[in-house]
C-alpha cells in the first residue's frame, strides 16, 4: 500500500473507529473457525476491536467436535428435526468437549501477541455463569432429554465485566435452577445474549454455502425485517442459514440494530465490514438501512467530507466550517450505519415564496440508486410544509439532473432580491426553477 492509499484508507476507516467505540457487539463462532488456521487471524482482530473500546462477547458453538467425539467414542447421537436429542451421555461428551474448547480460547486469548501489531495489549476474559437454561422439552412426541433454550441472562452481571474492558466467552451451555447443565444452541445462545444486552449487533461467522443459500436471488447484501421474515417463509427450515437468518429476526425484533452474518474464510471479515463503507456479507437490520433526517452540529464534520471533494472540483461554492456551522439546521442528512452519505440544504426566501435547493450531494459510492432523488423528494417536502410556492437551484455540472426532475430554467431576475445580488458571473450557474404545486 503506497503512502496516500494508506492516508485514504486511514481518512474512510475513521469515521468508524469512533462510531464503534464503546458499543457492545456480539460475535458467534463455530468451532470450525477455533479449528481453522483463522484462529489466530481472529484473535487479534479481537485484540483490536477491544483496544478501540468495543466491549465483546464471543459465543462459540462446538457441534463439530462433539460429533467427532462421539464418532471416537463410537456412540450415536439421535436428531429430530435437525436438532440434537441430547441424554446423558452425549451430555457427557457434550461438557467434555465445550469444557476443552473454553481452555483452548481462553489460552489463545491471553498468549502473548508477541510480534504482531497487537503486542503490549493483554486480553482479560471472562466465563461467568451468566446463563440460566430450561429443557426444550417433548415436540412431536419426542423428548429432546438434556437439549435446552436460554431462559434466563444475567445482562447486570455481564455488563459489568464488560464495563471493565473484559471480553466475555461463552460455552454453549446453561444451567436449570437444579444445577443441570443443557446442550444449547450456539446461534440462538448468541442472539438471546444480544437481545439481553440490547447489544448494537450481533455478528455471526458462518459458512459460505450457508450464507449463499441466503442471500441467492437478493441481490443486495442487506435485508430489513419485512424482507428477512419473507426470505425465512421461502426457506426450507432444515436448509444451510435458516436458524442463523431465524435468530438474526429475532435479534433484530427485540432489540437489536444489525445483525451481520459473515463468512468465515474470509480473512478479517470482521474488520471489513466494521470499517468499511459497505462491509461484506449479509446485514439483517432492525429499521430501513439508510435514513434521512435534519442535521445537527454534531453532523458538520460528516457533511463537510461528503462536500469537500465537489467544492474542490468546482460543482459546489465554497463553505466554511464557520458559514455551516451558522446553516447546518438548513441541511438534511442521508445516513447509512451511523455514516453521512448525502446531504441538501433548504434556504427559504418567505416573502418570495421561494426556496434555494443547496449542496445537494450523494457520496460517489452511493450515486446513481435513487438517493439524490429520495433527498430532493424531502427538501420539496419541506419547502411545501413551509408553505413555498417554488424552489430553485444554481447549478454548474447537474443542470440535466434536475430539468428531468421538473425544473425549469430560467433568469437572473426570477429570483428573489437578494440572492439576485449573490449571483457570481464568474461560476455562470444555470439557474432552475421549480413550481411545487
Ligand atoms: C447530482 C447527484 C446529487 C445525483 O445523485 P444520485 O444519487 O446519483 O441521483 P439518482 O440516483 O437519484 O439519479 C441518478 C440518475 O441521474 C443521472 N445523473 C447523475 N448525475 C448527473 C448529472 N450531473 N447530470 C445529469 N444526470 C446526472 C445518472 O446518470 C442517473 O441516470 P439514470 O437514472 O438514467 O441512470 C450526484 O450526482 C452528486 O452528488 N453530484 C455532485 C454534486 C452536485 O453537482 N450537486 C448538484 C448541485 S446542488
Amino acid at each position: 500500500m503506497d503512502k496516500s492509499q494508506f492516508v485514504n484508507w486511514f481518512r474512510s476507516a475513521s469515521p468508524y473507529i469512533r462510531i464503534h467505540r464503546g458499543r457492545t457487539f456480539v460475535i458467534q463462532v463455530s468451532d470450525r473457525v477455533l479449528r481453522s488456521d483463522g484462529f489466530t487471524a481472529l484473535v487479534h482482530d479481537l485484540a483490536l476491536l477491544a483496544s478501540l473500546g468495543i466491549r465483546l462477547v464471543l459465543v462459540f458453538g462446538a457441534r463439530v467436535a462433539i460429533e467427532a467425539a462421539l464418532d471416537e467414542k463410537k456412540l450415536d447421537s439421535r436428531r429430530h428435526n435437525g436438532i440434537r436429542i441430547t441424554d446423558p451421555v452425549v451430555m457427557g461428551v457434550v461438557k467434555e468437549v465445550a469444557g476443552r474448547l473454553l481452555l483452548e480460547i481462553q489460552a489463545g486469548l491471553s498468549m502473548g501477541l508477541g510480534n504482531t501489531p497487537m503486542s503490549n495489549s493483554a486480553i482479560r476474559v471472562n466465563t461467568g455463569n451468566y446463563i440460566s437454561a430450561r429443557p426444550l422439552g417433548v415436540i412431536d412426541g419426542v423428548d429432546f432429554e438434556l437439549t435446552g433454550v436460554p431462559r434466563y441472562i444475567d445482562a447486570d452481571a455481564m455488563t459489568g465485566k464488560l464495563n471493565d474492558g473484559e471480553i466475555i466467552v461463552l460455552p454453549p451451555l446453561g444451567y436449570s435452577v437444579t444445577g443441570e447443565a443443557y446442550n444449547l444452541s450456539a446461534v440462538a445462545l448468541a442472539a438471546d445474549t444480544a437481545i439481553a444486552l440490547q447489544a448494537d449487533k450481533l455478528i455471526c461467522l458462518v459458512e459460505q454455502d450457508e450464507l449463499s443459500a441466503l442471500t441467492d436471488g437478493w441481490q443486495a447484501g442487506q435485508l430489513d425485517q419485512e424482507e428477512a421474515r419473507e426470505l425465512l417463509a421461502r426457506l426450507d427450515e432444515q436448509s444451510g442459514g435458516y436458524q442463523y437468518l431465524k435468530h438474526a429476526l429475532e435479534a433484530c425484533i427485540n432489540g437489536v440494530e444489525r445483525v451481520h452474518l459473515l463468512n468465515r474464510e474470509e480473512d478479517g471479515a470482521i474488520l471489513n465490514e466494521l470499517f468499511t463503507r459497505d462491509g461484506s456479507g449479509l446485514m439483517v437490520s432492525s429499521s430501513a438501512y439508510d435514513v434521512t433526517r435534519q442535521a445537527g452540529a454534531g453532523d458538520i464534520g460528516g457533511i463537510l467530507d461528503l462536500i469537500e471533494p465537489h467544492e474542490q472540483q468546482g460543482s459546489l461554492v465554497k463553505r466554511s466550517r464557520e458559514k455551516l456551522e451558522l446553516e447546518v439546521d438548513h441541511f438534511t442528512i442521508l445516513i447509512r450505519d451511523g455514516v453521512i452519505i448525502g446531504c441538501v440544504g433548504l434556504y427559504p426566501y418567505p416573502e418570495e415564496g421561494m426556496g434555494e435547493v443547496a449542496c445537494l450531494v450523494v457520496h460517489p459510492d452511493y450515486q446513481d440508486t435513487g438517493h439524490g432523488n429520495r433527498l430532493l423528494d424531502e427538501v420539496e417536502k419541506e419547502a411545501r410544509e413551509q408553505s413555498l410556492d417554488n424552489v430553485f437551484v444554481l447549478t454548474t455540472q447537474a443542470q440535466h439532473w434536475f430539468l428531468e426532475r421538473g425544473f425549469q430554467e430560467a433568469s437572473l431576475e426570477d429570483l428573489p432580491m437578494a440572492k439576485q445580488g449573490l449571483y457570481n458571473y464568474q461560476r455562470n450557474s444555470k439557474i432552475l426553477i421549480k413550481l411545487l404545486n
